[in-house]
């Protein structure tokens, strides 16, 4: 078969070039060129041909029908379930457990009559049954090891499954373009060819993306535009605790969150999100304050820890897993200059237990607890919970959904709550509000400042 034409295109400012530049000529960005094919211009426009508009009063929207996957904690993830001929990406890091998750998902799938096409590009047949027979999953799931995106297609179009899962779009490959599989032209390529099997075919289709811990390198940030949703697998791989969560979703809400647990035998939804994340503190300790944060529509209970030791560093070091580091040293500002906390000479390293990563403004009050704790040496009562977000100012401002927070932490058996004054809707039975204005009476009124 005939080589297609190929081109090279500077993905920041379009211009191409025949052959692989290091340099754009136009842009004067580096490393910006990925190989594309090429179509004649004049064939394109000879194929076009005018068509009618439709007027958007007329056009009937009815809700977009969704196949539910069996798992609730990952349909919750997707706003309901599979939306038919949807092309959703799922990224993360390599061994953080996407296949177990997808295997799992088309297991319980094809127990439902749904037809399942599983593309294997990294394992064999063997592997993948390995693990299906681990997670107890081997019904209605038709496996396919292959990497030629070619072959994928015409497979899928053949076959039409309910859902086709490609694992992962780094191992297809084009034959026609040059580029090793992985290569952002590559998985450019092969996607845009999985995504007209999607919209044209009306196949679901689900991706696997890996990741690497800068999130760059092995291209599903080249991917976000072109699909519909984006999930993204997060956790430590030292510990068990996993988050699925969406970060663009064309068919629902982004702010719902999945927590399983990995196990022996596959992931398992975890029931109760707070009582795990909180397992395994200690309590009455200095630096550490337990936050109630609001991810999606659930609150959950996590604990915000803190260590701030004498710095033998010119720069004194600032650490943070789980929290923005920008956040971190905004509130370190705060402290100094609104609480008179003094941290120039002290290395601060801050971290949120369980390998969650906190990103709502709400963690302010309870980090600045915790480092003024860690700071001063005095605990934070064992039974109070925080939220708040800090001006700079110091002044505390409200965060949203106060009484389901309050709720989750009395359910918990936490008997005091520090927030922002405001509205805050009703107060549950059996729970101590202290409502402080600034950032200084907050730390003088829970005792971690004298
Ligand atoms: P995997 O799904 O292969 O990761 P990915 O596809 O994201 O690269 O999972 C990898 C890890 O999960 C591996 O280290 C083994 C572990 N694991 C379990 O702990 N329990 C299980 O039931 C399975 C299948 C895997
Ligand atoms: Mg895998």
């Amino acid at each position: 078969m005939a080589k297609q034409r190929t081109s090279w295109r500077c993905q920041q400012c379009g211009y191409s070039a025949p052959k692989w530049l290091g340099r754009c000529f136009d842009c004067g960005e580096y490393g910006t060129f990925v190989e594309e094919a090429e179509e004649a211009v004049s064939a394109v426009t000879a194929r076009a041909a005018p068509r009618t508009p439709v007027a958007l009063g007329d056009v009937s929207a009815s809700a977009a029908e969704r196949t539910p996957t069996g798992i609730p904690e990952f349909d919750r993830v997707l706003g309901g379930g599979l939306v038919q001929g949807s092309l959703v990406l799922l990224a993360g890091e390599p061994g953080i457990g996407k296949s177990t998750l997808l295997l799992q998902a088309a297991a319980s799938l094809g127990k439902s009559g749904s037809r399942v096409l599983y593309v294997c590009g990294e394992e064999s047949a063997e592997q993948v049954k390995l693990r299906a027979g681990r997670i107890g999953a081997d019904e209605g799931i038709s496996l396919l090891p292959e990497t030629d995106i070619a072959i994928v297609e015409v497979t899928a179009l053949a076959e039409r499954p309910g859902l086709l899962i490609v694992d992962s779009i780094q191992a297809m490959a084009d034959p026609e373009l040059a580029g090793v599989p992985g290569s952002v032209g590559q998985v450019r390529a092969c996607a845009a060819r999985l995504m007209r099997v999607a919209k044209h075919e009306n196949v679901t289709v689900l991706l696997v993306g890996h990741i690497t811990k800068e999130g760059v390198i092995a291209g599903p940030r080249v991917l976000e535009h072109l699909v519909d949703t984006v999930l993204s697998f997060e956790g430590d791989r030292d510990h068990t605790l996993r988050i699925v969560r969406a970060t663009k979703n064309r068919f629902g809400s982004v702010s719902e969150i999945g927590i399983f647990e990995m196990e022996e035998d596959g992931l398992r939804a975890v029931a109760q999100p707070s009582g795990a994340l909180l397992s395994g503190r200690t309590e009455d300790v200095a630096g550490s304050c337990v936050m109630v944060a609001l991810e999606g529509s659930r609150p959950i209970l996590v604990e915000v820890q803190a260590l701030v030791t004498p710095s033998y560093l010119q720069m004194p070091r600032r650490l943070a897993t789980g929290i923005d580091t920008a956040r971190v040293l905004q509130v370190l500002a705060v402290l100094e200059r609104r609480a008179g906390l003094a941290f120039g000479q002290h290395d601060v390293y801050v971290s949120v237990a369980g390998g969650v990563r906190i990103a709502e403004p709400g963690i302010d009050l309870p980090l600045a607890l915790a480092l003024a704790s860690a700071r001063t040496d005095r605990p934070v009562p064992s039974d109070m919970v925080a939220f708040g977000e800090l001006g700079l100012t110091g002044e505390l401002r409200a965060v949203r959904q106060v009484e389901s927070r309050l709720r989750e932490a009395t359910r918990l058996g936490f008997r005091t709550a520090v927030f922002a004054p405001g509205r805050s809707g009703a107060i549950p039975e059996g729970i101590i509000v202290m409502q402080p204005r600034l950032v200084g009476d907050a730390l003088t009124g829970v005792g971690v400042l004298g």
